[in-house]
């Protein structure tokens, strides 16, 4: 079976050079004329574990290909998924503007039945109001049908987590097209990954409500941790306890600056934004934004308050991507910290393995500089902030590190060290949430 995968970001590469492994026949479209450039030489645009291997193995067996041309390879397919970006318009709503765009090329497109298989995540009703235009635009005696299939892929794992998902999520109002889309992930049944099918709306709820819940995981922990700074306790233990309940279970409930990524803040604010335009609000995840926004704050203030002042003063920052083992960042916690401690007169050392290049076209700044690593971002720093939990940072050599920062004053806001060594070592190590 032919497959178009219109756009390659993150899931759309992703995706398109996994259904490829399953053994489908995939042609990746971007209207990035570059982007597809750099991936027909093998280069991929953005890190991410293994995915340069499995793109590359796709391509040299000839079930994986890249175009521009998005009519000949829709002509080409039988399915279509559409992986394009929904980033917020800066009102709180998804800006539709990259689906819209697809939807008329595919209008145009389209001359045969087709599945049409919607990735991006988009609010309750696009994907209705998606089969109506494409529908409405097409030759008589043409059918499409359109299936919801939101994508829940973590950066940082997502081969391993397309692969082998924890639950696939299948809406649409077509039998014959929901068929065809099983068909498609038919190795994922014999791993027994289980499918929820289900009608358009409740597929899109789906994904906002999963992003919505595991954010609140992460401010409900937040807060617990900023009260454990009061009263003398230890996140850690309460977290893990808490986890140990089957009902709770162990995962987001890691204390830090907050979440960031291209998804939940976004999916958080558009969800509360539906939930108020539909007089049935969601206030539970409205204050989980609040929350959020105000951690940030609050790690700054953490670094101001441990320092004294910031004005003049040197501060390493390590880590800089919204989470580890991606270049990726988007709504990056560290965006807003380092531009807060910019801006309150503080020189800051930066150093990310991979998101220096990314970083840099989001913040500048006279009194920013970025490292080789992470000893030359500690050199003469007055602070050094933790603010991702790379495998590199967590075994940074604590020794050297001592004899080149100009004071050892740790803020550890990913609590990867451990408090009680480091304090050993003469350092003064604050973290997040462990009873100082
Ligand atoms: N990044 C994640 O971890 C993740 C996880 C789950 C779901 N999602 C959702 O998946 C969607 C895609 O996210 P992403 O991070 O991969 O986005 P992205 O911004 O990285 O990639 C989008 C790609 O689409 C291309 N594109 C835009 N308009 C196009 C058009 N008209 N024709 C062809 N190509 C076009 C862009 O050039 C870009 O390469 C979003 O809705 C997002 O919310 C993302």
């Amino acid at each position: 079976m032919h497959i178009t995968m219109i756009g390659t970001g993150y899931v759309g590469l992703v995706s398109g050079a996994g259904l490829a492994d399953f053994g489908l026949q995939v042609i990746c479209v971007d209207q990035d004329k570059d982007k597809i450039k750099r991936l027909k030489k093998g280069e991929i645009p953005f890190y991410e574990p293994g995915l340069e291997e499995l793109v590359s193995k796709n391509v040299k067996n000839g079930r994986l290909s890249f175009t521009t041309d998005m009519n000949t390879s829709v002509r080409q397919s039988l399915v279509i998924f559409i992986a394009v970006g929904t980033p917020d318009d800066g009102q709180g709503q998804p800006d539709l503007s990259q689906v819209e765009a697809v939807a008329r090329e595919l209008a145009e497109a389209i001359d045969d039945y087709k599945v049409i298989v919607t990735k991006s995540t988009v609010p309750v009703g696009t994907n209705r109001w998606l089969k109506e235009v494409i529908q409405a635009n097409l030759k008589k005696g043409i059918k499409v049908d359109v299936v919801s299939n939101p994508e829940f892929l973590r950066e940082g794992s997502a081969i391993e987590d397309f692969m082998r998902p924890n639950r696939v999520v299948l809406g649409s109002d077509s039998a014959e097209a929901l068929a065809v889309v099983k068909d498609i992930y038919r190795p994922l049944y014999l791993i027994e990954t289980p499918f929820v099918i289900t009608g358009l709306e409740t597929a899109e709820l789906i994904k906002y409500a999963s992003n919505a819940f595991l954010a609140t995981k992460i401010s409900f922990i937040n807060e617990v941790a900023n009260l454990c700074e009061k009263v003398g306790a230890d996140v850690h233990h309460v977290a893990r306890a808490m986890g140990l309940d089957g009902r709770i279970g162990p995962k987001f409930l890691h204390p830090g600056p907050g979440y960031g990524g291209s998804c939940f803040p976004k999916d958080t604010v558009a969800l509360a934004h539906l939930g108020r335009k539909l007089d049935s609000p969601l206030s539970i995840v409205e204050t989980v934004i609040e929350v959020n926004r105000r951690q940030r704050a609050r790690m700054v203030n953490k670094i101001e308050t441990a320092l004294g002042s910031l004005k003049g003063r040197t501060v390493g920052v390590l880590g800089l991507t919204f989470k580890p083992n991606t270049s990726d960042v988007r709504e990056s916690p560290a965006i807003d910290i380092v531009r807060i401690l910019l801006e309150r007169g503080a020189k800051v050392k930066a150093y990310d393995p991979a998101g220096m290049d990314e970083f840099k076209k989001v913040v500048t700044g006279r009194n920013l500089s970025f490292c080789q690593d992470a000893y030359q971002a500690a050199k003469g720093a007055e602070a050094l902030v933790f603010l991702t939990e790379w495998n590199e940072l967590r075994n940074l050599d604590l020794k050297k590190l001592q004899k080149i920062i100009a004071q050892p004053l740790i803020l550890d806001l990913r609590n990867i060290y451990e408090s009680g060594k480091m304090r050993e070592l003469g350092y003064t190590y604050i973290g997040v949430g462990r009873g100082l």
